[in-house]
């Protein structure tokens, strides 16, 4: 099928993987035409040239002003939760510390409470839901993980409902083990034998049922120590489980480790320094920045102008949770990260498209190519600047999933 004409596609194709971008670096086609067979990307160029070209194929025919761009990949959330943390978001803007709010029985382990007593269909249908509001907002790919259930039973049962969840929406659900989220309260024993435990019963479990080939840490003087974090990250890689981490984001230390044992990426960066900047431009590991986290907290953005300058991969997720990032607002958050940073638009939509991709090992979404999965949103709109320009509040008007419209 030839979809068109579109007054704008943006491919975001040929630009390079790492670094700072131009505006004047990305392509643009004007009075674009994509052809889409089965679930993929067959040809992108002039609308009229792939006319003659295709001209038995059947036509879509777009007959209002339209920039055309692939789909959003989101690399960071935590959508399978149950219950609200809006008592804790009250206490924060009311000023109140994070000791405070943990005190009055707040934080990580208010959703570990929560969730841990709710069902498996009950945390697939909250996952689902939040994964279709993301879906409708441009968001074709979700990575999902768990981290709110700490033990055996509830970080599998976490799993099983990510898996459940992916089977009832049309977004592509990518799972990812969270158990080192924190020491569970009522584990009795040294951060270090919670990772034991985590490594030698929960993992291969994993494995097994194929639920997750993925684990995150997190790294931070309230969780868990640079040194427990780089065992536990080289044990998991030789049971098969491929790397990320939740880094710098109080306290600088968990980049580093991230690079030294080749994680996918490092996510968070608030407090990164110049150290972790080097590290990270000159490694494969994306650094992945969490607007919607600082929001959520009042804090500062992550280095995301530094990091494009040394030479980074730079994505930009959601961090979609219930408590630091409740808003879930994609592209929202990276539009006003890129006023308060100096990002490009190229450099934003880099971010959340192509150069997300390496962070989830995916190599066949984020760009409109020809061979590449055909998940793309259209904004009504003549002028892809407007998209950033009005900071969230102009969403897709269509969005294709494996060539399929899912849009309402
Ligand atoms: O990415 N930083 C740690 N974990 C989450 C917060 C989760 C929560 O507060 O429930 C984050 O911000
Ligand atoms: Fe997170």
């Amino acid at each position: 099928m030839l979809i068109g004409p579109f007054t704008q596609i943006l491919p975001m194709s040929g630009l390079p993987l790492k670094g700072a971008l131009q505006d004047e670096q990305l392509p643009v086609i004007p009075n674009g035409g994509i052809v889409v067979e089965n679930d993929k990307i067959l040809a992108v160029g002039d609308f009229k040239s792939l006319q003659q070209e295709y001209a038995g194929h059947e036509l879509h025919w777009i007959d209002t002003p339209m920039v055309l761009m692939p789909g959003f990949i989101d690399c960071h959330t935590h959508i399978c939760f149950d219950g609200s943390r809006s008592r804790d978001y009250a206490m924060r803007i009311a000023g109140k510390s994070y000791l405070e709010i943990a005190r009055a029985g707040g934080g990580i382990w208010d959703s570990v409470t929560k969730t841990r007593v709710a069902d498996t269909v009950t945390l697939a249908e909250n996952t689902v839901a939040r994964a279709n509001r993301h879906l409708q907002e441009g968001v074709t790919t979700i990575e999902v993980k768990s981290g709110y259930g700490l033990n055996f039973e509830s970080e599998v049962k976490m799993l099983r409902a990510i898996q459940q969840a992916g089977l009832h929406t049309k977004a592509t659900l990518i799972p990812t083990c969270l158990a080192a989220h924190m020491k569970p309260r009522d584990f009795e024993g040294t951060e270090a034998e919670y990772l034991e435990v985590v490594l030698n019963e929960l993992l291969p479990v994993l494995k097994q049922e194929s639920l997750t080939n993925r684990v995150d840490i997190f790294i931070e003087e309230t969780a868990f120590s640079s040194a427990a974090a780089t065992s536990y990250l080289q044990k998991a890689a030789a049971l098969g489980f491929a790397a990320t981490v939740h880094a710098d984001q109080f306290t600088a230390g968990g980049a580093e480790v991230a690079v030294a044992v080749n994680a996918l990426s490092a996510d968070h960066l608030e407090a990164s320094t110049d150290k972790e900047i080097q590290l990270l431009a000159q490694s494969d590991t994306v650094a992945v920045v969490l607007p919607g986290a600082s929001l959520g907290l009042g804090m500062h953005y992550a280095p995301a102008r530094k990091l494009l300058n040394e030479g980074a991969c730079v994505a930009i997720a959601s961090d979609w949770n219930p408590g630091s990032a409740p808003m879930g607002d994609l592209l929202m958050q990276a539009a006003v990260m890129s006023a308060a940073e100096k990002l490009s638009s190229a450099e934003v939509f880099a971010a959340l498209t192509f150069r997300a991709a390496p962070a989830l090992q995916l190599t066949d979404v984020g760009k409109l190519s020809p061979g590449f999965v055909a998940d793309m949103q259209a904004y009504p709109t003549a002028d892809y600047r407007d998209i950033l320009y009005f900071q969230g509040k102009l969403k897709p008007s269509c969005v294709w999933k494996k060539g399929e419209i899912v849009t309402n």
